[in-house]
């Protein structure tokens, strides 16, 4: 099987062929995605020699590799806090990176503006103003202490392949217009609720997301505002591009998995994209002194939270068990969700937070993805039930908030196709000799193309990361995957 043939990619740097840097639980994973690659034999890159590519003014190293390195790097250090890598909707960073951003489309030749949701655009209007324009995009936000490649990449890659035209004189010709996007939300940190940018272009986001508030109690609508972008029901409605102007959507990003790793391959074609959901639980119990209290006649949120976490954990582990006896889910639902279903408590807080304090409440986030809707939907449904009936044991009373949901995306077939061939044909410049195919995987992780597709068909190309890992500073991206990703950028503009 494929999945135990294992390549490096050439590289100036050091490369990722060690499996060991695999935790356990991520293969589990990987043997799943492994079974979509569309490949199933062997390929060994025996290409060129690292100096012959850079005399190579076809594969523009100082602009696709150097430059959009040292932006990635630039970028990275645009932050809210002063040790880690934190930018949020619309804060002081965020700010500062759509300014530097902004900067980066003019030096590409792009005309550029800021939309009313905080969306960076750069276009190049090419040879038919009037045909339907490719949109390409990312996010400029990041979780808190994020590595500096997961969303910048896209935009970056992007901006470095617009350039590379810009610098040869041939944006101009380009069939149709190009629109890259730097979307302003995409993790959803700050408000909870994902793709506040994305979903705005794609006319998804409905206006009573400007009423959210975050945790100091400003709306999405104020905090628009103290930054000069005022936003209506009116002008949010206008935010979203008409369909028919439209061609399709790509998204070049970070793997965030093992998979590309573990094939030795610098880049990967996305099938899809799994579906997710987040739910705000809060737990009330009854407030009171830890020393006095008897433990028979506590009302303890935290410890209700702690069994409620740990019925999570056993039901995402073992959905087949808790869900296969009821009729919320078909066979064909349950066995997918045992390949692909992943639950996560992130964030938890409690209050009064004192050490000799018995809680009076509890808040914790829960955010759920799965291949299948149908079966999210199930452990969903399964989770609430559950969850009540632990609460009325133990006399708390429990309100589960649905947050956030976005349905899986399926990417458009001949849009991947492109891509794939534009990978293909970016790594056999570079290398040379290449047997086998790109491989082909599923995304666990939400992008702004699951908001897009609602707009246009999308498509996607995933960019090899060190050992997996991501929403980490320990998140890392060769120079070369980052130059393998602007090129494939570069070859697919050339033949669109
Ligand atoms: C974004 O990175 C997400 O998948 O939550
Ligand atoms: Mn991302
Ligand atoms: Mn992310």
């Amino acid at each position: 099987m494929t999945c135990s043939i294992i390549r490096c990619f050439k590289s100036r740097e050091p490369t990722y062929c060690s499996s060991s840097i695999l935790i356990p639980h991520r293969l589990f994973f990987f043997f799943f995605f492994c079974l979509l690659s569309s490949s199933s034999s062997a390929f060994v890159f025996s290409g060129n020699g690292t100096e012959d590519l850079e005399n190579r003014s076809d594969l523009f190293p100082k602009i696709l590799r150097d430059e959009a390195v040292a932006r990635l790097y630039e970028l990275g250090k645009v932050s809210d806090a002063r040790d880690y890598l934190e930018r949020t909707f619309l804060s002081p960073a965020s700010m500062r990176a759509i300014n530097l951003i902004r900067a980066w489309m003019e030096d590409a030749g792009l005309r550029t503006w800021v939309d009313e949701m905080g969306n960076v655009h750069g276009r190049a209007e090419g040879a038919n103003a009037d045909a339907e324009a490719l949109l390409i995009g990312s996010h400029m936000d990041t979780v808190v202490d994020a590595g500096m490649f997961d969303g910048s990449l896209g935009i970056i890659s992007a901006l470095s392949a617009l350039k590379a035209l810009h610098m040869t004189g041939k944006l101009g010709q380009l069939r149709r217009p190009v629109e890259v996007i730097a979307f302003s939300d995409e993790e959803g940190v700050r408000f909870q609720t994902t793709f506040l940018g994305s979903g705005a272009i794609a006319g998804i986001l409905p206006a009573k997301a400007l009423k959210t508030t975050d945790k100091r109690g400003m709306a999405v609508e104020d905090v628009l505002k103290e930054n000069s972008l005022e936003v209506t029901e009116e002008s949010l409605s206008k935010l979203k591009y008409d369909p028919t102007s439209v061609w399709g959507y790509v998204e070049v990003h970070i793997e965030q998995g093992p998979v590309l790793e573990r094939f030795g391959y610098p880049l990967g074609v996305v099938k899809g994209i799994a579906g997710q959901t987040r739910l705000k639980v809060t737990v009330r119990g009854s407030q009171g002194h830890a020393g006095t209290v008897p433990m028979s006649m506590r009302q303890d949120p935290m410890a209700a939270a702690a069994e409620l976490i740990l019925t999570l954990e056993s039901l995402c582990k073992n959905p087949e068990e808790y869900l296969s006896y009821g009729h919320q889910c078909g066979d064909n639902s349950v066995k997918s969700l045992s390949s692909s279903l992943v639950c996560t408590v992130g964030e938890i807080s409690t209050w009064p937070s004192a050490s000799n304090v018995i809680p009076g409440q509890v808040t914790y986030t829960v955010d759920i993805r799965a291949m299948d809707d149908t079966g999210r939907e199930a452990v969903i449904y399964e989770l609430s039930r559950r969850m009540y009936q632990i609460c009325d044991k133990r006399s708390v009373s429990c309100n589960i908030e649905r947050k956030h949901d976005a349905g899986a995306v399926a990417c458009d077939s001949e849009l991947s196709s492109q891509l794939k061939s534009a990978a293909y044909s970016t790594l056999k410049r570079m290398e040379g000799d290449i047997q086998g195919e790109v491989p082909v995987l599923m995304s666990g992780a939400g992008h702004d193309a699951m908001a897009m597709s609602h707009l246009t068909k999308v498509g996607m190309l995933f960019v090899r990361c060190r050992g997996g890992i991501s929403h980490s500073p320990e998140e890392h991206v060769l120079d070369s995957d980052v130059w393998a990703a602007s090129l494939a950028i570069l070859s697919f503009l050339e033949t669109l």
